[in-house]
């Protein structure tokens, strides 16, 4: 009996200013099989369909279990986590392509350095004085953290960002990876020192007042994150400082 293939059709960019082009390939099926096991039995053998030989398609992976976040990318024109795509659930054949709109650095692999960027503009982190001992920490209400435990499942993926319409060069806005991490961190009993900080640079260009609110974040997010709630709350937040430095002119 013949053995069961499934066809990959990956767009490869040798470096990032070279035009793109379109590779085949027909890998054998196995159950279970994911799009990153795909690559792998490309790496293995790096043939194409019609026995040409190439070169491994270069991609980013780690975790394998959509936990690190560095295999996003287009699968059937979708964002999608690539190491959870389980290959008997997708329309094939199977087309691959990197994030849109990032940097294509080669291949499948793109540069997401924006999102650490503004993760630092936004100062998302807790403050901590030196490294000597500070004693305990405060405490915080079990049903803090409660609220706040989703908010930090973020895997930096960046999911959020290829799908949200208003993240592009002409906007610069953060999106709703980076709204979410602000709210983490204001709410944090130690975070809320910087709070005033991060609502500044939410209030100024590319910050909260770029969201439409077409709300394609929270849908395609993987880690189930209430971001268009995050974004209400530091909407809120960014208000109230607009009316306080109002009174206070
Ligand atoms: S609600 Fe819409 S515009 Fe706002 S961050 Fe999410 S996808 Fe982007
Ligand atoms: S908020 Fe969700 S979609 Fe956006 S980067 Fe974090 S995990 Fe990915
Ligand atoms: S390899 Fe880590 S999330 Fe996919």
């Amino acid at each position: 009996m013949a053995k069961k293939t499934v066809r990959f059709i990956i767009r490869r960019q040798p470096t990032p200013e070279s035009q793109s082009h379109w590779e085949e390939f027909d890998l054998r099926w196995r159950a279970g099989m994911n799009v990153i096991t795909g690559l792998m039995d490309i790496a293995e053998n790096p043939v194409d369909r019609v026995g040409k030989a190439t070169t491994p398609i270069v991609y980013d992976a780690n975790c394998l279990e959509e936990v690190c976040g560095s295999c996003a990318m287009l699968i059937n024109g979708k964002a999608s986590m690539a190491c959870s795509a389980l290959v008997h659930k997708l329309e094939h054949p199977v087309r691959l392509e990197p994030l849109s709109k990032f940097q294509v650095v080669r291949d499948l692999a793109v540069d997401r350095g924006v999102l650490f960027e503004n993760l630092k503009r936004v100062k998302a982190w807790v403050p901590v004085d030196g490294t000597y001992d500070l004693g305990p920490g405060p405490r915080i209400q079990p049903s803090t953290q409660e609220e706040m435990y989703p908010l930090s499942r973020c895997i930096s993926c960046c999911l959020c960002l290829e799908a949200c319409p208003e993240v592009n060069e002409r906007t610069g806005f953060v999106g709703a990876a980076i709204i979410n991490q602000v709210r983490l961190f204001n709410e944090h009993p130690t975070g809320k020192a910087l709070k005033a900080e991060r609502i500044k640079s939410m209030m100024g260009d590319g910050g909260i007042h770029g969201c439409s609110f077409a709300q394609n974040c929270v849908r395609i997010c993987p880690k189930s994150i209430p971001l268009t709630m995050s974004i209400s709350v530091v909407y809120g937040q960014a208000m109230r400082q607009a009316l306080t430095n109002l009174f206070l002119k």
